[in-house]
């Protein structure tokens, strides 16, 4: 047990699991900087603009997950090699159009949202409330956030069929 009251084996099992998402995090985070930069298209400003904000909130989520993990006595990945290791995300970081680039951030975000919903099980069978309701927080604005982007994408391609 630790300051939190909770065992080690438990929370050792939790910081894994975050740990695989915050080094997935740091790779969405990149592929965010790196479309921000290359981004090609007729919505350039537009999807410029929202890469930004994605990964300006991603950069806080990803000091949170740290964080979380310090708090429950573990230790965070710190590392570009070690998040590369640990990542499920892929880099992608080529020159290409406005909505290939959404496409594959939405797929970032259904994979970040798979990975979330199975760490806030294996925390909630824990009782690590805490780690649950952080998560909850991150779930809820990738899933509005992709919301947006879709939405985004369905009216890029409406007005490029026309
Ligand atoms: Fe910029």
């Amino acid at each position: 047990m630790n300051y939190i009251g909770l065992p080690q084996k438990d929370t050792k099992k939790v910081a894994a699991k975050l740990n695989t998402l915050l080094a997935s995090y740091s790779v969405y985070y990149q592929n965010l900087r790196s479309f921000h930069w290359h981004i090609r298209g007729k919505n350039f400003y537009e999807i410029h603009r929202l890469f930004e904000d994605l990964y300006n909130d991603a950069k806080v989520k990803i000091d949170d997950a740290a964080e979380r993990i310090l708090t429950i006595g573990q230790k965070p990945l710190g590392s570009m090699s070690g998040f590369l290791k640990h990542t499920k995300i892929k880099e992608s970081y080529d020159i290409m159009a406005d909505e290939k680039m959404a496409a594959i951030i939405l797929k970032n975000h259904k994979d970040l949202i798979k990975m979330i919903r199975d760490v806030i099980k294996v925390a909630g069978d824990v009782k690590d409330e805490g780690t649950v309701d952080m998560l909850a927080g991150f779930l809820t604005y990738l899933e509005k956030t992709s919301w947006m982007l879709s939405a985004w994408k369905d009216k890029a391609e409406t007005s490029a069929t026309r």
